[in-house]
């Protein structure tokens, strides 16, 4: 896409997400709300009602030996370790996450989840930052290999939306890897608040420990800063060609920033360029235990992208459809940005590697 078409998408819409959050009267329990013990608790979807603005979910959240294939619409993702992660892509290829965002489907590294599998090859580097409150996996894909659009810079998905159903619509989130867990790998903790930007052949995902304090886990899951990237809400040392595992300190959550002293909380604007007065730094890190990634993700190696499409039979619902503007407030627009701040974003991208930000169409 060239600078003047991107700039003129992004100028198209200007519509905050946030301004207009409103539970839909058809599901008006909000995702973040809706909890189910993991596996035998979870309905086959937890967001079926046709009488909602945005529709069901195009997928559905029982995923099982069934429904693990390459046109799974499995919904229901997993964040445990760097071998064993799943990030949200769309079901079909060559979509933009801004289009597709409710009907991202789970992608996982490791088969057992009813999942899609990540092709081999897409994982091109990946830094895991294990905090007290938070798990933080940042890193570099060929996002072309999980169905996004070639140039896509992508956009956020999260727990929360317009409509408060979630992006993807009903997606849901468990974790083994909390020391609230126990230190049983075999048991799941549902994670009720989590951000995962995709997009400009990077992603980064934070899950917050859900036995920390609300409070915690909207400041470290915050999902508010859509337009910003990975950078700025999931500061970052990934490099590409490298897999690693650090204890990390808590970031300063996205937002606030000290000037002598005093903490002051930066705004996303609603439209136009963003425009932070102070660049978010990476938390200091320790312990680091770097990997082999044919060995990390061994279980893959043979997982070869199919480009096939998505019948309409396998979502249970209806066919995947194109999310164009479904009229939810303020969903149906992406929102805009000045295009100078993304592509300024973009070159950062190429010449520091890990300072990867998109522009976010959520
Ligand atoms: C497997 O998952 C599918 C899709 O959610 C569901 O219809 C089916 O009942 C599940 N099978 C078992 C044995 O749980
Ligand atoms: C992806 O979609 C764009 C826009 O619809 C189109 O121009 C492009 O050729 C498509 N790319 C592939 C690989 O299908
Ligand atoms: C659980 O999995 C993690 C990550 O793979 C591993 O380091 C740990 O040893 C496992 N714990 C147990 C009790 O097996
Ligand atoms: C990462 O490295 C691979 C292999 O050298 C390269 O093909 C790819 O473009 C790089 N990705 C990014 C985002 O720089």
């Amino acid at each position: 896409m060239s600078r003047s078409t991107l700039s003129a998408i992004l100028v198209l819409a200007a519509v905050s997400k946030f301004a207009f959050a409103q539970p839909d009267p058809a599901d008006p329990t909000p995702l973040v709300d809706k909890t189910y013990a993991y596996p035998s608790g979870i309905p086959y979807q937890v967001d079926y009602n046709t009488a909602a603005i945005r529709g069901p979910q195009v997928g559905y959240n029982i995923c099982n030996s069934t429904t693990e294939n390459q046109e799974s619409m499995c919904q229901t993702s997993m964040v445990n370790h760097i071998d064993d992660f799943c990030l949200w892509a769309p079901p079909i290829p060559n979509s933009t996450i801004g289009d597709t965002e409710q009907e991202e489907v789970a992608w996982c590294t490791k088969p057992g989840h009813g999942t899609r599998l990540i092709p081999n090859g897409v994982l091109q580097g990946v830094q895991v930052l294990v905090t007290s409150a938070y798990i933080q996996i940042a890193g570099f894909i060929d996002q072309t290999q999980v169905n996004m659009a070639a140039d896509d810079y992508g956009g956020e998905l999260d727990p929360h939306g317009a409509d408060l159903r979630g992006n993807p619509l009903g997606g849901l989130m468990y974790s083994n890897a909390f020391p609230s867990n126990g230190g049983n790998n075999n048991t799941y903790q549902q994670v009720i608040d989590w951000t995962n930007f995709m997009g400009g052949n990077a992603f980064c995902m934070t899950i917050c420990d859900p036995a920390s304090s609300s409070d915690d886990q909207a400041a470290y899951c915050q999902n508010i800063y859509d337009r910003m990237g990975c950078s700025y809400n999931m500061p970052n040392n990934a490099q590409n060609g490298t897999f690693e595992v650090c204890d990390a300190d808590l970031k300063t959550p996205a937002g606030l920033y000290v000037t002598n002293g005093v903490t002051s909380t930066y705004s996303q604007p609603a439209s136009g360029a963003v425009d932070p007065p102070y660049t978010a730094v990476v938390p200091a890190s320790s312990n680091c235990v770097t990997y082999n990634s044919a060995a990390l993700y061994s279980a893959i190696a043979t997982v070869t992208p199919t480009g096939s499409t998505v019948s309409a039979s396998a979502t249970g619902t209806g066919s995947v459809k194109a999310s164009t503007g479904t009229g939810s407030s303020g969903t149906a627009s992406p929102t805009s940005t000045g295009g100078a701040v993304a592509l300024g974003v973009s070159s950062v991208a190429a010449i520091a590697g890990t300072a990867f930000a998109m522009i976010f169409l959520s």
